[in-house]
Formats: structure tokens, sequence, C-alpha cells
């Protein structure tokens, strides 16, 4: 029996990812949609299949439903799955998992609670390149990792969100909680964790917000750039820059400085993984397949049938939720803060 799954939320997320890898996954079946602007739930079961709910009491009622996958806006993610994992369905969120790091931990005691699986959508880990930077790191032939630069910079949501304009609630404060820290830097915050196999130990940030602006034509509340200075607990420290005001090429990179040598990730166009070593060479690898969609369906699906814990657990996205709302409470104190969950 395929795992049926509810998509609630129905924007770009759903409709350019979790949809299509639903579909596209043999063990997955699409059960329905819900989105509180019940149009676009209509058109994505026209384009998807299952069914359009009238509400998320409704889907997270229906005994034909085995998990949902949570895409609506940031505010809402940690209601919605406590209600989801306490009615005994499987989750799946979205990024950023909660509104803070206490929201975070009451839906990690929800999963636990009611023996299910919480899953957060950290679709980095799984980039071919990423996983054998980590692999490379790990075995120690690079010697230890001295420092690292991330970055992630785009020209802003209102270019992908289904409302393309200043009226997103990615603009909205109350709806989005975060900026382009909690957006854009959490995956690389999360992406660190993972490639060093570390954990962020304090932070120095500076959040501010240039250039975004509401429908009032204010500039909005949240940060649109975002500069931290991170220090890991084995002594590594780095950068991680991000941005929704870069109107370029989209800049998706990190860079590991290790005792012999450097090693670039998506950095160049046609080598996912440049290794600078310290003797002068320098090899270059391309992932021998493309990857086939972001890999976080399939991750969770595996989880659920195996009844093994996710690639990305709660209790694990919570520490990369701690380390942005470490990095916003620096840059509001304007002095270090320990990242401490
Ligand atoms: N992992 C990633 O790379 C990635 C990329 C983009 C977005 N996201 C995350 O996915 C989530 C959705 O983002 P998006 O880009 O699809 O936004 P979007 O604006 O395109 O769509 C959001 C949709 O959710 C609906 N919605 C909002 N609150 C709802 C509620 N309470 N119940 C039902 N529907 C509701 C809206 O009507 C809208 O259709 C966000 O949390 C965002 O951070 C993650």
């Amino acid at each position: 029996m395929p795992i049926r799954i509810g998509m609630i939320g129905g924007g770009s997320i759903t409709r350019l990812r979790h949809a299509p890898e639903c579909r596209d996954n043999p063990y997955c079946e699409i059960a329905g949609f819900y989105d509180h602007n019940i149009e676009r739930s209509e058109t994505l079961v026209e384009e998807f299949g299952g069914k359009s709910y009238s509400s998320c009491n409704e889907m997270l009622a229906d005994p034909d439903i085995d998990a949902v996958c949570i895409c609506s806006s940031n505010d809402t993610h940690a209601r919605i799955a406590i209600d989801a994992l306490s009615a005994g369905k499987h989750v799946l969120c979205e990024k950023p998992m909660a509104a803070n790091v206490k929201e975070a931990a009451a839906m990690v005691k929800a999963a636990e609670s009611n023996q299910r699986t919480l899953m957060i959508a950290h679709n980095q880990r799984f980039v071919p390149a990423h996983i054998k930077a980590r692999e490379m790191i790990a075995s120690g032939s690079l010697g230890r990792v001295i420092s690292f630069r991330a970055s992630l910079k785009h020209g802003g949501p209102e270019n992908w969100s289904v409302v393309k304009s200043n009226k997103t609630w990615f603009f909205n404060e109350s709806r989005a909680v975060f900026g382009v820290m909690g957006d854009l830097g959490i995956h690389k915050a999360d992406l660190l964790r993972y490639l060093l196999n570390d954990e962020v130990d304090s932070v120095l940030c500076l959040a501010d917000t240039v250039e975004k602006r509401n429908e009032s034509g204010n500039l909005i509340g949240l940060d649109d750039i975002a500069f931290a200075t991170l220090k890991m607990s084995g002594g590594a420290v780095g950068t991680l820059e991000v941005s929704w005001c870069n109107h370029g090429q989209m800049e998706d990179f990190v860079v590991v400085y290790c005792e012999n040598g450097v090693i670039r990730l998506l950095q160049d166009p046609v080598y996912q993984i440049v290794i600078e070593q310290r003797d002068g060479e320098v090899l270059r690898l391309s992932m021998p397949e493309p990857q086939n969609g972001s890999g976080i369906m399939d991750a969770f699906a595996a989880s659920v049938l195996s009844g093994t814990e996710p690639s990305v657990s709660g209790k694990d996205a919570l520490l990369s939720l701690a380390v942005i709302t470490a990095c916003l409470e620096s840059s509001k104190k304007e002095s270090w803060v320990k990242v401490n969950p």
C-alpha cells in the first residue's frame, strides 16, 4: 500500500517540488490538497489528482491519509504539524520548521509521543556534491577544517512565491516570522552542520533591511540581507552570507578551507566539486548523474515505510533553527550569541 499524502499549502514549492516528487515516487500517492485559497487546491487536483479538501481539519480527520506535507506560510508550520502528528499522521514539513525553538521542541515531542515520523525539508543535504563533500571531509584526507564560507543569494521571494509581488506573505512579518535568514540562511546553517558534522557554538550577525518594501511602500519589518560569522564547536570559524537583494546570477555555494587544501562546492558551472590541494594540484569532480528531484520525498517515504529516523529529523532541524534565531538575536544585541537550544 502506498503512503497516502495530503498536501497543505498549494503554492510554488508544492506545485514545483513536492507534488511532482510525490506523484513520481512509487511508494507514495497524492491523497489531495488543501490551500485556504480553494482555487489553488482545485488546480492542483486537476494537475496531480487526489481530492480538494475544504479545511485542514477535514484533511487531518481523513482516515485515508497517512501523512501530510506542510507547505503553508512559516507561522503555521508548528501548529499544523502538531495537529497532524496528534491525529496520527506522519509529517514532512517545510523549513523553517517553526517560529522559534520552543515551538520546534513541541513538534519533536508530538512526533515522539505519537510515534510518527517528523522530517524537515532541508533539501541541500541531498545534493550529490554535498553528500560527497561530507564524506571527503569526514575521511580527513584534507586534514582539519579551519574555515568555511557559505553564500545563498537571489533576488527575493516575490519572484518565486505564487503571489509574484510585494503582496506575498514572505514580506508580512507575522506570517513569515523570519526574513532572509530564516528563509535562506537556514538552508546553509543546516548544510554547514551536515558537511562539517559539527555544531555551531556561537554567532555574530548583522541582519538588515536594505531594499524590500511592502504594499504600503515601507521597508519590510524583516531582514532582506544578513552576514554572520559562525564559530563551530570543533574550532572552525567561517561566514554565512544571505541576500534577497542579489539581482544577478543566483549565488549558492560553500567553500571549505582545510589544513591540506580547499573544497569548492557548486562554485564552478561544470564541476560541482573543485579541490585545490595544498601541493598545487587541482582536482575537478562532476557528479556522474544529474540530480533527479530534490530527494526529499524519497527520503521521507523511506523513513515512513521502514519506521526509521528520517535523514533530517525534527530534532536535528531544531538545531539549525537555533542557529538562525541566535543570529537574529546577535544582530539585535550587536554581540556574540551562544547557540543554546
Ligand atoms: N526547501 C526549499 O527550498 C523551499 C523553497 C521555497 C519555499 N519553501 C518553504 O515552503 C513554504 C511555502 O512556500 P512557497 O514558496 O510555496 O510559498 P507560496 O507563497 O508560493 O505558497 C504558499 C501557499 O500556502 C497557502 N497557505 C498559507 N497558509 C495556509 C494555511 N494556513 N492553510 C492552507 N494554505 C495556506 C497560500 O495560500 C499559498 O498558496 C514556506 O515555508 C517556505 O519557506 C522551501
